[in-house]
């Protein structure tokens, strides 16, 4: 059997394909691509003849037929079927190909050398993070695994909301009503509370707007006033809540960097920007125009009052990162919402003759939607994650009771039911389309859900402690007694292949789709057939080789989206 080297599952027998292909009709293996028949019985891949039928001046059926008979690959059969070429891969070799690949810690890993900086979650201090922040926050954790498993160099940054004329808001709002005991019972709380009243009340009373501009350029020129206190006060509580949410989710940074940590940047920014010769001055403020990109909107780098803005900071912080870390890729994973924001700041980047600038890339997510519409902190209705996060586990705890009650360390498992089906439910979704958060549907223990997969998983983790056997070396499966549950190998020989795709589109659903099917294969697997006791000792071990397979690939993936995995439910 000749194998791709690097390439593992079916995306071996897929390079294989297109080599025999390409040869036969005279194109580079590259340029072709398969598709993936939608019936089983067709097979793994298909590609439709349509195009080469009329290179040749002959009807399609014609081409997939002559090349049905041309053809020929180890291990996979060609098949015509009317206008299309379908390639079936033998059941026994794929079964082989799988174990080898999926009883070893390296299913997936891939090769693709990359300095990549990921920049996700990035919250607001001082308001609470809310089931909006939760997509960012999931989608870029992530990433952040699979691209590493990829072969990315991945260094995930934190880019807090910490800077900005909100801070001017908040320094005014406490400077009326702060209250000392209320923001040390609960500072988010006190904080939250002091900016809905801020924004309740401007309306009515100019001259708060007018006190949160001075408090902001007091922050951005005084060192060390009492503006400056507050605000480090405000930042530090801030951070610790959302630690304990990132730790409790398992979301780490290699950095922390609020807008702030730019601040001594933007200066020497603003002049380079002027030195490039974009700056443009309109109504008192600088300005950058972008209507040679195709963009109506000008990017503004300062107000009228000298104070900078939210895109100064975006522009100092890629700057940065370009200097420090010579990225391959800079990736942003920020709400659609933004995407405008991200096109000027790229585009006024390209103005300055940085070709870099190419290298960004917005990552942007629908919103997640309630049955009251977009969530806002403004008015002060918001959904809380940690509140989110709390009710799902305790849900979990309650199906624990009922369905598992003799449950070892039941408290723990219901921490990672609850948590598991929350994140999951966000990254089943394409990450463009919007999210409708209904509980009934994130918290089903079935369906395509996370608490399902992971259940799955600790199935298998059941069936290996009562086989009690040792671990399993795929050269001493026979596989031909595998050819029988071509289902799951074929899923399970896909996961290297929908891991990159995921990696290649930043899509994570990508993965989690992919851990759905297996899960769905390796449920039909083990209901129709029995493992223990089946009464050979050979087709047992080879079926406890599939059930190990599919235990590896399940907790591989669920630790790649971030949905824990125990082994007991
Ligand atoms: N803090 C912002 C918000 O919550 C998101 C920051 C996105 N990142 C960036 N580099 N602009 O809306």
């Amino acid at each position: 059997m000749m194998l791709k080297e690097n390439l593992q599952g079916l995306d071996s027998f897929a390079a294989n394909v297109k080599e025999a292909l390409g040869n036969a009709i005279e194109q580079e293996p590259a340029s072709l691509s398969l598709e993936i028949p939608r019936e089983e019985s067709h097979g793994e891949f298909a590609v439709a003849c349509f195009q080469m039928a009329q290179a040749e001046g002959t009807d399609p059926p014609t081409v997939a037929k002559r090349l049905a008979k041309e053809i020929e690959i180890p291990g996979v059969t060609a098949e015509a079927v009317g206008p299309f070429l379908n390639f079936k891969v033998d059941s026994e070799i794929l079964a082989q190909t799988v174990l080898e690949g999926a009883l070893t810690s390296k299913y997936g890993k891939g090769e693709e050398h990359a300095a990549t900086v990921l920049e996700f979650s990035s919250p607001n201090i001082a308001k609470p993070m809310h089931v909006g922040h939760l997509r960012s926050t999931v989608i870029g954790a992530a990433l952040a695994r699979i691209l590493m498993r990829l072969g990315h160099r991945v260094t995930r940054i934190n880019h807090l909301g910490d800077w900005g004329s909100q801070f001017g808001k908040l320094v005014a709002a406490w400077n009326n009503w702060g209250n000392e005991k209320s923001f040390l019972e609960s500072p988010i709380n006190h904080l939250l509370e002091l900016y809905v009243r801020f924004h309740e009340e401007e309306t009515d009373n100019p001259d708060l707007k007018d006190q949160a501009k001075e408090a902001f350029s007091e922050l951005e020129t005084e060192e060390d006033g009492e503006t400056r206190q507050l605000w480090q006060r405000f930042t530090e509580a801030s951070l610790q809540e959302f630690e304990q949410i990132y730790n409790r989710l398992g979301v780490s940074f290699e950095h922390i960097r609020g807008e702030s940590w730019y601040e001594n940047q933007l200066e020497s920014l603003v002049e380079w920007l002027d030195s490039c010769g974009v700056l443009e001055e309109s109504e008192g403020a600088q300005i950058i125009d972008l209507t040679e990109q195709g963009i109506d909107t000008p990017c503004l780098v300062k107000t009228a009052h000298g104070t900078t803005l939210y895109a100064t900071r975006d522009l100092a912080a890629a700057r940065s990162r370009w200097k420090e870390f010579s990225f391959d890729h800079s990736l942003y994973v920020v709400g659609s919402e933004q995407n405008l924001h991200f096109r000027q700041f790229k585009a006024a980047l390209s103005r300055c003759g940085e070709a870099w600038a190419e290298k960004i890339e917005h990552i942007p997510f629908g919103l997640i939607r309630m049955a009251g519409g977009k969530l806002s902190t403004r008015e002060g209705k918001v959904l809380l994650l940690s509140e989110v996060l709390d009710r799902a586990c305790e849900l979990a705890a309650e199906t624990i009771a009922e369905k598992n009650p003799d449950l070892p360390d039941r408290e723990s498992v219901a921490e990672k039911i609850g948590l598991g089906a929350v994140i999951f439910h966000d990254l089943k979704h394409q990450r463009q389309k919007d999210v409708v958060f209904d509980w009934k549907e994130v918290l089903s223990f079935e369906g395509d859900t996370g608490p399902y997969l992971q259940y799955t998983h600790a199935r298998c983790c059941s069936i290996l402690r009562k086989a009690n056997s040792p671990s399993i070396s795929s050269a001493e499966v026979d596989s031909s007694l595998l050819s029988d549950s071509k289902e799951l190998m074929v899923a399970l020989g896909r996961y290297p292949g929908a891991l990159r795709e995921a990696g290649r589109k930043r899509e994570p659903s990508a993965l989690a789709q992919s851990l759905l099917r297996i899960a769905s294969a390796g449920n039909a697997f083990y209901r129709d057939k029995r493992v223990l006791g089946c009464g050979d000792e050979n087709l047992e071990y080879a079926r406890l080789a599939a059930v190990t397979a599919l235990r590896n690939v399940l907790a591989d993936g669920l630790h790649l989206l971030g949905v824990p995995a125990p082994e007991e439910m």
